[in-house]
């Protein structure tokens, strides 16, 4: 496992296409110590610092994986703060909140999921429905929705005034031959102001999500990924979050895997069900994730998704753990960070292993 204590794993800058085909082969020092694996746990994205640790005090009362990732994850779904998932969530183009999230158990191999959802601030407890109250695994849509009115969950507004806000300054400044205007006092308004300190005001099109995934005490794996998805998308565009196998994959008998980021990216490579695979074949959590990004490097060909040195664009984390609760994290790119709760330990976020330093 990364710790952001130890020397760990890096790998080799690239600065041109030819370099970045190297750049996927480590280089430097190897891998610190990795701790004893500990059961349960759970690893999840940045934002989940508070998600893992729920998660790992209700495995550890008892719950199942799956239902301990939701758990989770509900904590970011209805923190209006984290502008990527949930309530509050940045909106579509049209200014529409739409939420994609999945579940599944590796003990059953179940998965449930929802695309495109509208107006439910907890998209995944609606994906935990599909998969135990339906034969089927993905609902998109309207009929999503109606799903989840049938099963009783509250509809409400999930735009805030401050995704409102910034919505707007997008959609006022994305076009120079369009009929929207920028108000002159806009980039004083305090929540402008915050999310361009935050994101930057140059492409405006970050990407969030929360992935957790969660291994039980007796070693069962279940896991969540729940996103409002890209800044500003095409209505409808759904990403790799309520894909299974792109945004979120697990296997009772090998272990659990999740991506957040660039989610066209993860789509093409199969980056979950990759990383899962690669552990059965014996990698390590941070080595499936490593040559799952080298597979993610190889397939990124066309030129308008790379960047001026030939890398990719845009970046994609992977997060994973084995059934024996070894866990590990990576990323495209430098910087990333993941969380992590043991059982018995505090939370604590670890920086991810890498392909590209990033600049
Ligand atoms: N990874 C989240 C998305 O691309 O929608």
């Amino acid at each position: 496992m990364s710790d952001t204590s130890l020397t760990r794993r890096q790998f080799l800058a690239a600065t041109s296409a030819a370099a970045a085909a190297a750049a996927v082969r480590p280089a430097g020092a190897g891998p610190g110590p990795t701790p004893a694996p500990v059961r349960p746990v759970a690893v999840a994205s940045a934002n989940g610092l508070a998600a893992v640790k729920l998660a790992v005090d209700q495995m550890t009362g008892g719950a199942a994986p799956v239902d301990a990732a939701v758990a989770g994850v509900a904590i970011v779904e209805a923190d209006p703060e984290d502008l990527t998932v949930g309530y509050g969530g940045l909106p579509n183009e049209e200014g529409v909140v739409q939420l994609d999230a999945a579940v599944m158990d590796g003990t059953t191999m179940r998965a449930g999921a929802v695309a495109a959802l509208e107006r439910i601030k907890h998209p995944a407890r609606v994906a935990l429905e599909v998969m135990r109250r339906t034969t089927r695994i993905l609902l998109v849509g309207e009929g999503a929705l109606k799903f989840a009115r049938a099963h009783g969950f509250p509809e409400e507004n999930l735009l805030t005034e401050r995704a409102r806000k910034i919505w707007l300054y997008w959609k006022e400044n994305a076009a120079p031959k369009d009929d929207w205007l920028p108000a002159a006092s806009e980039v004083d308004d305090p929540d402008l102001k915050w999310f361009i300190t935050k994101y930057g005001d140059s492409m405006f099109r970050p990407t969030g999500t929360i992935h957790l995934s969660a291994v039980g005490p007796d070693g069962a794996v279940g896991c969540c990924t729940t996103t409002s998805g890209l800044f500003f998308k095409l209505p409808g565009r759904v990403g790799d979050s309520p894909l299974v196998g792109c945004g979120l994959y697990c296997d009772g008998e090998v272990g659990t895997a999740g991506g957040t980021g660039h989610g066209e990216s993860a789509i093409i490579s199969c980056g979950a069900h990759t990383v899962v695979e690669l552990m059965r074949q014996g990698k390590s959590p941070e080595a499936a994730c490593l040559a799952t990004l080298e597979r993610v490097v190889a397939n990124t060909r066309v030129a308008w998704l790379k960047d001026a040195t030939g890398r990719p664009a845009n970046n994609l984390n992977l997060y994973a753990a084995n059934r024996a609760g070894e866990v590990g994290g990576a990323a495209l790119f430098s910087g990333s960070r993941f969380a992590v709760c043991r059982a018995g330990e505090p939370a604590r976020l670890v920086d991810c292993a890498y392909l590209f330093k990033k600049g």
